[in-house]
């Protein structure tokens, strides 16, 4: 199944709205993607899952939401103007462009054409602010959140009367001219980071870089990635990035191969030292208890969230034969599952079913309004196929009313992994969906 899960994968993410390719009506836009409905909303309970973890559960984390556009100036001290750079190679016949790395001798991978002398090609996007195009209005689409959190570290840590440690975390879009694409949303050229920036004591950094590593792969586990198919990667010298003393990524086993979920680097002091020296701002911290003066140490946890995204949809996808049917599943967490119940009228003929049925999906769409999350509501089909539509986009429970609701005031809810049903009393739905979705939230 390995082989063609991702074919599999990028039918279903289309049919059922998951995912579909940029400007598709104009021959789509290479790696950009759209989110359709069923998209938005895992991609959405993944973000809460990642805040609620990083911000609400712990004490030592601040949220913050910087803005995508920055001065110049700041993509020049992060190093990214410098240092943030592909090598590439053009075809002249096929036109195609590859990195210096993955090409072997120097004929076109592809078509066998002769080749470019290689040339240094920046990954960031460059855009002008204001009506005149030049120099001075160049600017960058930020290519990683992270220095929109550098640049606030003051403002943050005195605006909420921070000590250190502590971190400040931001879920936004991040944005880079990618060369090599493909495997669907891997690699696209807008996508969406979720980082955190641990500010320590020098000296405690390492000891903070192991916490992290620890921390970031449990959270995958703890939302549904199966352990065997994440494992963790330390970097060899020459693959750390300019600002890094040390990284680990957790790659995940796509069908493609082990890759790249998340990685957490030591980025030492060069961040906050580099802002200080363009800025002629002092950014270091001073520390109340030993009076001393400092530029702290930054742990970086940054992860993607569509990579995540397809991380968990590609985990949680299973094929199953039931009574000699296949029975297609996204056993997603019920955290991220987009849609947490759908009702399903068993005789959409009789208009009192119907009614209830319609008045139970209003009150639960009420209900899950508070505990977080979509209900919905589905006549247009046979019960055997409105339970496979909810069984393929990972719905966990689908409550069926029929005849006999009318006289004992009880639905059945069947849950989406065991196939299981439970008759309950319409009066008890919601403490029965509450306990289910609250357990396992706990
Ligand atoms: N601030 C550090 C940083 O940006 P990175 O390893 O370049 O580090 C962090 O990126 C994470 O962002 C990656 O682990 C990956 O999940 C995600 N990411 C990076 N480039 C991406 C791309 N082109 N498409 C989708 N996700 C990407």
């Amino acid at each position: 199944m390995q082989e063609n899960l991702m074919d599999k994968m990028v039918s279903l993410c289309k049919r059922r709205g998951f995912i579909f390719q940029s400007s598709e009506i104009y021959g789509g836009l290479a790696s950009t993607w759209d989110y359709g409905s069923l998209g938005a909303e895992l991609k959405k309970n993944l973000k809460e899952a990642w805040w609620r973890a990083t911000v609400y559960e712990r004490d030592d984390i601040e949220g913050l939401d910087a803005a995508i556009l920055m001065h110049p100036a700041t993509w020049n001290a992060s190093g990214h103007v410098t240092s943030f750079k592909d090598t590439l190679v053009d075809c002249k016949g096929c036109k195609k462009r590859f990195k210096v790395e993955s090409v072997k001798g120097k004929k076109c991978p592809e078509c066998k054409g002769e080749l470019t002398e290689a040339r240094q090609f920046n990954l960031m996007l460059k855009t002008h602010l204001g009506s005149v195009e030049g120099e001075g209005s160049l600017t960058y689409l930020r290519p990683e959140t992270a220095q929109g959190i550098f640049v606030n570290f003051q403002n943050v840590a005195n605006s909420a009367r921070r000590k250190i440690p502590f971190g400040i975390a931001q879920i936004g879009k991040a944005f880079r001219n990618e060369i090599t694409t493909g495997n669907f949303t891997f690699r696209s050229r807008e996508f969406e980071q979720m980082e955190i920036e641990f500010f320590v004591k020098p000296g405690d950094d390492e000891k903070w870089y192991k916490k992290w590593i620890d921390e970031r792969f449990g959270w995958y586990i703890s939302l549904g990635i199966r352990k065997e198919n994440l494992r963790k990667r330390p970097h060899e010298k020459d693959e750390l990035a300019h600002y890094a003393k040390a990284c680990t990524d957790i790659e995940y086993k796509f069908p493609f191969g082990w890759s790249e979920l998340e990685g957490i680097a030591n980025r030492t002091d060069f961040d906050l030292k580099q802002h200080m020296d363009l800025s002629s701002k002092d950014l270091r911290y001073f520390d109340d208890g030993t009076k001393e003066r400092y530029i702290p140490y930054v742990i970086e946890p940054s992860g993607g969230i569509d990579r995540s995204v397809l991380a968990f949809l590609v985990d949680s996808y299973r094929e199953e034969k039931v009574r000699d049917e296949k029975r297609v599943v996204l056993g997603l967490d019920r955290r991220l599952a987009p849609v947490k119940t759908a009702v399903l009228p068993l005789l959409k003929k009789k208009p009192e079913i119907v009614k209830m049925a319609k008045g139970l999906t209003a009150d639960l769409k009420k209900y899950f309004y508070t505990i977080g999350g979509k209900v919905v509501y589905d006549d247009t089909a046979s019960i055997g196929r409105l339970y496979r539509r909810q069984d393929e986009i990972g719905t966990p429970y689908c409550i069926t009313v029929d005849v006999k609701s009318l006289e004992d005031k009880k639905v059945t809810v069947r849950d989406r992994d065991t196939m299981k049903q439970d008759r309950v009393e319409l009066a008890n739905i919601r403490e029965y969906l509450g306990d289910r979705f609250n357990k396992r939230k706990a």
